[in-house]
């Protein structure tokens, strides 16, 4: 693996999917970044103290490409198995691509393809305590845990965990997995607002199903599943 520390960058995602010799599981560490990205379109801003890491992944030709739209919640049960080891910090998964702890936002992730190969982003906040104007719905680990911690260190564990989710996933392991994504499901049970290709849907979310999908009871009392592609939540 092939680490690139950086003190700013734009983004750690542009950084990587520009780069020409591009080879996988490079990892690009960002300090700061100025133009960080999130999905759908918004920003990601984060102070000095948050983990800002993307690196890249090869899509494996034994697997169908559809298998990769499971990628995003592999990388979320990464990032929070990492967290549970280092800080003990209860957890939840928000499917399709966000880690809570009580309520509040501590990591977003932003998958991108090249063409040849994933972009996986993460932004975790770790030792950052100033969420500004998102302090009402995001948190970082020392605001939580009144402890600091090793950035690098958290950013290995990461990734530690994600090799550890991967090879489990290519050795056809995807129902356990998902069962121990369903177990930290936060939207589970949550009354939801679903916003997808302009069309609004309301119900009860609830488990992540065999493909991926998130299962929904609509207000109607159909069961309907969701995509994990453009979609947005609201609760
Ligand atoms: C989201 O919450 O919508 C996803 C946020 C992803 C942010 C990370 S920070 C490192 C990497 N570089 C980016 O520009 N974005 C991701």
């Amino acid at each position: 693996m092939r680490k690139y520390i950086f003190q700013k960058l734009d983004s750690t995602n542009d950084f990587l999917k520009q780069k020409k010799d591009i080879m996988e599981y490079d990892l690009i560490i960002a300090e700061t970044q100025t133009a960080g990205r999130g999905r759908r379109g918004n920003e990601w801003k984060s102070d000095k103290g948050a983990a800002l890491f993307s690196f890249s992944l090869a899509p494996n030709r034994a697997l169908k490409f559809e298998e990769y739209r499971k990628l995003p919640l592999i990388t979320g049960l990464a990032v929070l198995n990492a967290l549970r080891a280092i800080s003990d910090l209860d957890c939840m998964f928000k499917w399709t691509n966000d880690v809570y702890t009580k309520n509040k936002k501590i990591s977003g992730l932003l998958i991108e393809f090249t063409g040849e190969f994933f972009i996986i982003g993460i932004g975790i906040n770790v030792n950052n305590r100033n969420l500004g104007e998102l302090s009402h719905k995001a948190t970082s680990l020392i605001l939580e845990t009144e402890k600091e911690y090793n950035i690098d260190e958290v950013i290995e564990k990461v990734i530690i965990e994600f090799k550890i989710l991967q090879s489990r996933f290519l050795r056809g392991e995807w129902n356990l997995i998902r069962n121990e994504i369903n177990m930290i499901n936060y939207l589970k049970g949550k009354s939801i607002r679903v916003e997808h290709l302009g069309k609004i849907d309301r119900g009860v979310a609830g488990d992540i199903v065999e493909d991926g999908m998130l299962e929904v009871k609509l207000e109607s009392g159909k069961i309907k599943n969701f995509d994990v592609g453009e979609i947005h939540i609201e609760f």
